[in-house]
C-alpha cells in the first residue's frame, strides 16, 4: 500500500492524489483521500484505481490544506469502497491511512464491539481509528502512542483530527515512511517518487519513530516517549524525469532500456582503476572473515531470487563457496542449519520486501553476518543488513523488474570475484580477463535492444496461446525460470520453465503439435544436450524458438525459429538472455492490451508477508 500525506498552503486534494498516482504501483485495488478543512474531515474514496478517485473528486472536491491519502494493496478485507482508506472512527473525528498488517485486529475488533463500537468495513485497519477515539483525552500523539502500545503488528501510519487540525501524525514500525520537507508545507510518503516534485529534502523514519508535521515544523521522536530522536535530512538527488516515462510507452520498456545505464552504473567504483580488481570501499566484513565465510544461504522474493539462482552459480564457481538459495517466505520456517562463518545474502529491489526482511533477521538472529544487495538506499533491508551492495539502477517503477535484476546480476559477479580473489580460488588474470567481459556487457545489452522491435512480431505470434515452455541447463534453466515469471506477470499466460534434462521425467506429456517453447542455449558445455533436449520436443510437434549466441548457428537445423545475442563468458550470459525474455513478456503484454506497468494482483512492492 501507499501512504501520501499533506500539511501547508496550498489545497492538499490535487497533491495527495497526484503523490498517489506516483504511488500507485505499491498496490492499486482502490483508493482514498481525507481532509480536513480547520472544521471537519470529509472523506472521498474509490474501489480500482486512482482515476476512479478523480472522477469522484471532480464530481465534488474537497477543500482544506491537510490531507492523506492511500493506495490500497488489499490484505484484509476485498477492494471495495467501505475497505479502502481512509478509515474514520465512528464520530468522523479520527481519520487514518496505514501500510502493513494488525496482527491481533480481532482481539481488539471483539472488544469495541462488545464496547458498542460499529465497523464500517472488514480491515484490520479500522480498529486503529475507533481505538484512537477511545484513547483521545486532549493531546493527539498521547493518544497515538497508546494506540500502537495496544496494536501488533507491521504498521506505517497517517493520522489526522479535527480535534487539533493543525498537526499531522506519522508513524512507522516495520512498514516504510518518508517525512518530505518543504518550506511551509511538509509531506509524508510510503516512498520518495510520491513527494519528489514538492521537496527533495527527506527525514527516512526509523522503526518506532513517531513524527509530528505542522505547516512550518517537523519533530521526529520515538514512539514510546517524547524524547526527539535525531535523523539525518538526506538530500535526493534523482532527476524528476528518472522518475518518469521518458518518452517510452509504458515504465517497463524504459527500464529495460535503462539497463545499459544501469548495468555502468552498478560497476561504477568498483572495480581499481587498473581494471584488475575488484573493489568494495565500504566494507564493513573485515577481509579476515571474507575468507572464513564457508556457507553462503541468498534468500529473497520473485525476480530477486531468481538473480539469486545465477548468484548460486556465480559464487559457487568462482569462489568454491557452497551456496543455498531460499524463497525468503520459506527460509526461515524451515529451521534452517547455521554453521560458524554463514553469510547470508539478501536480495531485493526495494528493500522493504516484508518476506525478505523477516528472512535476513532470522539469518542475524542465528549469528550469520548479512550482507543486502538492494536497489534502494535507506531501505530497512539496507539498514539492517551488516553490509550493503547498492544497486544504483536508479528508480524502478513497473512491477514486473528488469533493470533491477540484471544490475542484481552485476553486483553478484563482483562479489562473486571479490570472494574469489580474497580466497584465492581465482588467478588475478583470471579476475582481469572476466572483468574485461562484464565491461563490455552493457555495451552488448544495448545491442541487442537495437532489435528489440523484431520479438514483437514473436509476441504477436504467441498471444492467443494457453501456455507455453521454457527450457535451458546450468544457469540457462535459471534465466528461463526468469524468462516464464516475467511472461506469466504481465501477459497473464501460463508458462512453466524446465531444466531441459527434467522434461523427459514427466513434462514432456503436455507437449502437443504446436506447443510453443523457448530454448536457452548460451552454454558451450551443455549445448549437445540441449539440442537433444529441444529434438526430444520437436520430435512430439512443438514449435522451438532458440536463444543462443554466434558459435552455436548449428541450432537453426533444429528450432523453428533462432534469436541471436553476443557472445560472452558463460557465467556472464545471464545479463544477455534475459533481455530477450524482458522484450518478449513485455510486447505479449502490449500486443494483448493489457496495463503493463500494474499487472492484475500485484504490487511493486510488498510490505507484507
Ligand atoms: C513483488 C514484485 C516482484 C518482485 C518481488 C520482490 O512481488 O511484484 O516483481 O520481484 O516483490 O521485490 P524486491 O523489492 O524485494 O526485489
Amino acid at each position: 500500500c501507499g501512504i501520501m500525506g499533506y500539511i501547508g498552503y496550498r489545497q492538499a486534494q490535487p497533491i495527495l492524489i497526484n503523490g498517489l498516482k506516483k504511488l500507485e504501483y505499491r498496490g492499486y485495488d482502490s483508493a482514498g483521500i481525507a481532509i480536513c478543512d480547520g472544521e471537519s474531515i470529509a472523506v472521498r474514496k474509490a474501489k480500482g484505481r486512482i482515476d476512479a478517485l478523480v472522477q469522484k473528486t471532480e464530481q465534488s472536491g474537497l477543500s482544506g490544506s491537510i490531507g492523506i491519502g492511500h493506495t490500497r494493496w488489499a490484505t484484509h478485507g476485498r477492494p471495495s469502497d467501505e475497505n479502502s482508506h481512509p478509515h474514520l472512527d465512528a464520530t468522523n473525528k479520527f481519520s487514518i491511512v496505514h501500510n502493513g498488517i494488525i496482527e491481533n485486529y480481532l482481539e481488539i475488533k471483539q472488544e469495541l464491539i462488545e464496547q458498542g463500537v460499529a465497523f464500517r468495513s472488514e480491515t484490520d485497519t479500522e480498529v486503529i481509528a475507533h481505538l484512537l477515539a477511545r484513547e483521545y483525552a486532549g493531546d493527539l500523539v498521547a493518544a497515538v502512542r497508546a494506540v500502537a502500545g495496544k496494536i501488533r503488528g507491521a504498521f506505517a501510519l497517517g493520522v489526522m483530527s479535527e480535534y487539533e487540525p493543525d498537526k499531522l501524525v506519522a508513524v512507522r514500525v516495520a512498514s516504510p515512511l518518508i517525512i518530505g520537507v518543504g518550506e511551509n508545507e511538509n509531506f509524508i510518503g510510503s516512498d520518495i517518487p510520491a513527494i519528489l516534485e514538492h521537496t527533495r529534502d527527506v527525514y527516512v523514519l526509523e522503526d518506532g519513530d513517531l513524527a509530528v508535521l505542522t505547516s512550518d515544523s517537523v519533530r521526529v521522536m520515538s514512539l514510546l516517549t517524547d524524547d526527539p530522536v535525531k535523523r539525518e535530512l538526506v538530500r535526493i538527488d534523482w532527476d524528476k524525469e528518472q522518475a518518469e516515462k521518458d518518452g517510452y510507452a509504458h515504465y517497463m520498456e524504459k527500464e529495460i532500456h535503462e539497463q545499459p545505464r544501469a548495468l555502468r552504473n552498478t560497476m561504477t567504483g568498483r572495480i581499481d582503476e587498473t581494471g584488475q580488481k575488484v573493489i568494495f570501499p565500504n566494507l564493513q566484513l573485515s577481509s579476515r572473515s571474507v575468507k572464513q565465510i564457508e556457507k553462503i544461504y541468498i534468500v529473497a522474493c520473485g525476480t530477486a531470487y531468481h538473480a539469486g539462482l545465477i548468484g548460486k552459480h556465480v559464487i559457487e564457481s568462482l569462489a568454491q563457496i557452497p551456496v543455498e538459495v531460499d524463497v525468503a517466505s520459506e527460509f526461515r520456517y524451515r529451521r534452517p542449519l547455521f554453521a560458524k562463518n554463514t553469510l547470508t545474502i539478501a536480495v531485493s529491489q526495494s528493500g522493504e520486501t516484508a518476506d525478505t526482511l523477516a528472512a535476513m533477521r532470522e539469518a542475524k538472529r542465528n549469528g550469520s553476518a548479512v550482507l543486502a544487495i538492494t536497489n534502494v538506499v535507506g531501505s530497512s533491508i539496507a539498514r539492517e543488513a551488516d553490509d550493503v551492495i547498492t544497486t544504483n539502477a536508479g528508480p524502478e517503477i513497473a512491477v514486473a523488474s528488469t533493470k533491477a535484476y540484471t544490475s542484481q546480476l552485476i553486483a553478484f559477479y563482483l562479489w562473486g570475484m571479490y570472494l574469489a580473489q580474497q580466497k584465492a580460488t581465482m588467478a588475478p588474470q583470471e579476475i582481469a580477463a572476466l572483468l574485461g567481459k562484464l565491461k563490455e556487457l552493457p555495451e552488448q545489452v544495448a545491442e541487442i535492444l537495437t532489435h528489440a522491435k523484431q520479438l514483437r512480431h514473436f509476441a504477436e505470434s504467441i498471444k492467443d496461446e494457453r501456455q507455453l515452455f521454457f527450457i535451458g541447463r546450468g544457469i540457462d534453466f535459471a534465466v528461463s525460470m526468469e524468462g516464464s515469471l516475467k511472461l506469466k506477470e504481465i501477459s497473464y499466460i501460463h508458462s512453466e520453465a524446465y531444466a531441459a534434462g527434467e522434461l523427459k521425467h514427466g513434462t514432456l506429456a503436455l507437449i502437443e503439435e504446436g506447443t510453443r517453447v523457448i530454448a536457452l542455449s548460451t552454454q558451450d558445455a551443455l549445448h549437445e544436450k540441449m539440442i537433444s533436449n529441444i529434438t526430444e520436443v520437436k520430435a512430439r510437434g512443438a514449435n522451438v524458438l532458440g536463444i543462443t549466441h554466434e558459435d552455436h548457428l548449428d541450432l537453426h537445423r533444429t528450432v523453428d525459429d533462432v534469436c541471436l545475442i553476443p557472445k560472452t563468458d558463460a557465467l556472464l550470459s545471464p545479463v544477455l538472455s534475459v533481455i530477450p525474455l524482458q522484450l518478449i513478456a513485455y510486447y505479449t503484454s502490449v500486443v494483448l492490451g493489457n496495463d503493463v506497468d500494474r499487472p492484475r494482483n500485484l504490487a511493486k512492492s510488498v510490505t507484507v508477508e
